[in-house]
């Protein structure tokens, strides 16, 4: 081989060095520009996925109860049970939490009860943890007119009676009746009441539909069962006036006060026919909202 020729040789074998070590180098960006791509979009994906993990789960949220304080019907004195609650009832959120203890959901029935505030007035809160004195006589009861009443001698509070005689009469111009069939009821009257159910039924079921002395709404001249005069009152579910009640009851300033889905709240079962006078702004706004009125209570009127 002459000289040129291997001088020729050797720089063709250094052109192709060269050139392979250029695709070696362009094939390694290729690939590593790839991961990177790869790495970003992993990265992307692992914080939305992220993001969805760090969504707090209600235990750990608001560990401060700093969310809690900032309601505006948050009570110190109700730190502690808050905290005990919210062990207890893991996937109820902070407002749920805040309105439950301070409705007093955290305590049995009947215990941690207290006299009601507010008497005489329509906002009054008569429950399983707010009683009435067994000498309450709410002022100014008024008979029902006999036209929108099942019997004789059947009185509300005066502005409660006047609002009920003018549902009963809006109801009345579409057709339908609409009776009262129990309204105030004196301490020792409900005494009576209660008494004869649980010799019925035991103190344990009675419980769960009828009030105890000095626990009912009835005594504060507020709440007046109905009925339609044909079916018996506990059917009134099914009647058409029951269907009226549902869509007009709160125009008038009436809730219904033991709703189906509210057993734990209220502390009776379902009852179709009891009505609550509360006005018609509040009536509205728990009709609105679905709750009631232990709820609408500790939110907005309790101090
Ligand atoms: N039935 C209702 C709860 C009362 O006895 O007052
Ligand atoms: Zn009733």
């Amino acid at each position: 081989m002459t000289d040129i020729r291997k001088k020729h040789l050797k720089i063709k074998k250094k052109n192709s060095t060269i050139f392979l070590t250029c695709i070696v180098l362009i094939i390694i960006s290729i690939i590593y520009g790839i991961n990177i791509i790869n790495n970003k979009q992993l990265t992307n994906k692992e914080n939305k996925l992220q993001k969805k993990d760090n969504t707090p789960t209600i235990k750990e949220e608001d560990t401060s109860f700093e969310k809690a304080s900032k309601l505006s019907y948050y009570r110190k004195e109700n730190d502690t049970r808050y905290r005990a609650y919210r062990k207890l009832n893991p996937s109820l959120t902070t407002e749920q939490i805040v309105t439950e203890v301070n409705i007093g959901l955290d305590n049995p029935y009947y215990t941690n009860d207290i006299p009601v505030e507010k008497l005489n007035s329509q906002y009054i809160l008569v429950n399983k943890y707010n009683y009435l004195s067994k000498d309450y006589i709410p002022a100014d009861l008024q008979e029902i007119s006999s036209q929108y009443s099942a019997k004789n001698m059947l009185y509300l509070v005066s502005y409660a009676k006047d609002a009920f005689e003018e549902m009963a009469k809006a109801a009345k111009q579409e057709n339908l009746t609409v009776l009262a069939m129990s309204t105030y009821r004196s301490y020792d009257y409900q005494e009576q009441l209660y008494n004869n159910y649980v010799k019925q039924d035991g103190k344990e079921n009675a419980d769960t539909y009828s009030a105890r002395p000095g626990y009912s709404e009835h005594q504060t001249g507020l709440a007046v069962d109905v009925c339609n005069g044909k079916e018996s009152y506990t059917n009134f579910e099914v009647t058409q006036e029951f269907i009226w009640m549902q869509e007009n009851a709160y125009k008038f300033g009436f809730i219904l006060r033991f709703p189906k889905d509210k057993v734990r709240e209220t502390g009776y079962s379902y009852e179709s026919w009891h009505y609550r006078y509360v006005g018609k702004e509040i009536a509205e706004f728990i009709h609105n909202h679905n709750i009631t009125y232990e709820e609408y209570y500790v939110q907005n009127i309790q101090k």
